[in-house]
């Protein structure tokens, strides 16, 4: 376990709350049906600065002269670790975890009014877990009944995720050198999929190659639930049914990303079932690849995060005119919103812990801006194309849906794309063509 990036930024943070007092808890465990629970995943915060693995933890933070980060976790337990496998406990985890200080997850409740005690202001993610609010509420509560006897709850109450979803837009090198491996496994799980790919395989049984890649080079398994659409499902955007017959004639789209200690990965490729790209195929497939490249282009410090967007747009909305699909100017179409059926989402979001990662997209008082790209961020680039049979569509392009993702990091002077799976037309192809 290294200690050092946790600490650091559980220091960074404690800086950002001066004397106030902070409290992140992990997530809980979920029942799936009876005495069967969900894989566990802890919380994204609680991870971010803690590197913790268990259920039943919350960190506190408390700021001032002295800054002091403690860790609540659960006691060892000889019988629950029979069953449920090793716990850390306390002692073992103030050593491991780099905290100042650790105790029982079950005294948390006594002592969280007396750390709140005093405190002039308080943060924590209000809204996130109601069953943590409610807890400190109570403990706030309690401190108020104390009042006579000295005792002042916190006046200020502030969203931690302000500070920290600051901290996760911009990577530091520990989760690029995370991501870049992830990066590596998602692709190569990618690379398994497109060589395994056979006319009338089901949907599912791309799925599993993916799956196998990941868990074969230790990835968690999945960051998300894995889209893999044959034909005409690929113009539905969240398709995860992934049970149908590959037909031959048509295109998949696999949108998959593995979860690598704890980060996640998003790749999506479309390619043809039968190996080869038909002459419409390619046409559509080009447009795409190309809206991808000029986004590519348009990411640097210091632009606007919709600038890379924009510049995908009006590639594809050109693509659109010369494939028939719309008529008429390139700037009216998109001042107009008419390529809205064929090119309905934005081509990117932040990536990080979460797929879909922490951090805002518009910034100012009024929200207006958005927000610029600094180096260190890490983002998706996702263009697509959805063609759904319907009135003036040309039936040859009915039932095409391509979308390509990769990822890829801000740099001083434009962007790094860390994924790598096969993406043009010849590469596709070739491997495909390998057995
Ligand atoms: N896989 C989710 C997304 O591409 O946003
Ligand atoms: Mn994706
Ligand atoms: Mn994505």
């Amino acid at each position: 376990m290294n200690k050092i990036p946790f600490s650091t930024r559980r220091n960074a943070l404690l800086a950002e709350i001066g004397d106030g007092i902070a409290i992140i808890p992990t997530a809980p465990e979920r029942v799936r049906n009876r005495d069967s629970h969900h894989p566990y995943r802890f919380d994204s915060y609680f991870w971010y600065l803690s590197g913790f693995p268990e259920p039943e933890a919350v960190i506190v933070l408390v700021g001032g002269k002295t800054p002091r980060s403690l860790l609540f976790c659960r006691e060892k337990n000889e019988e629950r670790e029979i069953w449920e496998g090793f716990r850390y406990g306390p002692e073992a985890a103030r050593e491991a975890f780099g905290f100042d200080e650790t105790f029982a997850f079950s005294a948390f409740d006594e002592k969280l009014p007396e750390l709140l005690a005093n405190r002039r202001s308080l943060w924590h993610a209000l809204g996130h877990d109601a069953t943590w609010d409610a807890k400190i509420v109570a403990a706030l509560n309690t401190v108020r009944a104390q009042t006579r006897a000295g005792k002042r709850a916190p006046s200020q109450i502030h969203d931690l995720r302000e500070p920290l979803d600051r901290m996760r837009l911009l990577k530091d090198e520990h989760e690029r050198a995370i991501m870049r491996r992830a990066a590596v496994i998602a692709s190569a799980g990618h690379s398994r999929a497109m060589q395994r790919c056979r006319p009338d395989q089901f949907e599912y049984e791309l799925e599993a190659e993916l799956g196998y890649e990941f868990r074969k080079r230790g990835a968690a398994g999945h960051a998300y639930s894995p889209i893999v659409a044959g034909g005409a499902n690929a113009c539905i955007l969240h398709y995860v049914e992934n049970n149908k017959r590959l037909d031959g004639q048509t295109l998949v789209l696999i949108d998959a990303g593995c979860e690598l200690e704890a980060y996640a990965s998003d790749i999506t490729r479309t390619f043809p079932v039968n190996g080869t790209f038909s002459a419409v195929q390619r046409d559509v497939y080009e447009i795409v690849l190309a809206a991808q490249r000029a986004a590519i282009a348009a990411i640097k410090p210091g632009t606007p995060f919709i600038s890379y967007h924009d510049a995908a747009l009006r590639v594809l909305v050109r693509g659109m005119v010369d494939l028939k699909l719309l008529n008429g100017s390139i700037d009216g179409l998109i001042e107009s919103e008419a390529y809205k059926p064929f090119y309905m989402h934005r081509t990117g979001h932040w990536l990080g812990l979460d797929v879909h990662d922490a951090g805002d997209y518009k910034s100012g008082a009024e929200g207006a801006d958005w927000i610029t790209l600094q180096p260190g961020m890490a983002l998706t680039i996702e263009p697509g194309l959805y063609i759904r049979a319907g009135a003036g569509v040309p039936e040859h392009l009915h039932g095409i849906g391509i979308r390509i993702e990769d990822d890829a990091f801000v740099t001083s002077d434009g962007c790094e794309v860390y994924t790598h799976a096969p993406k043009t037309i010849a590469e596709i192809e070739d491997v495909m063509r390998r057995d």
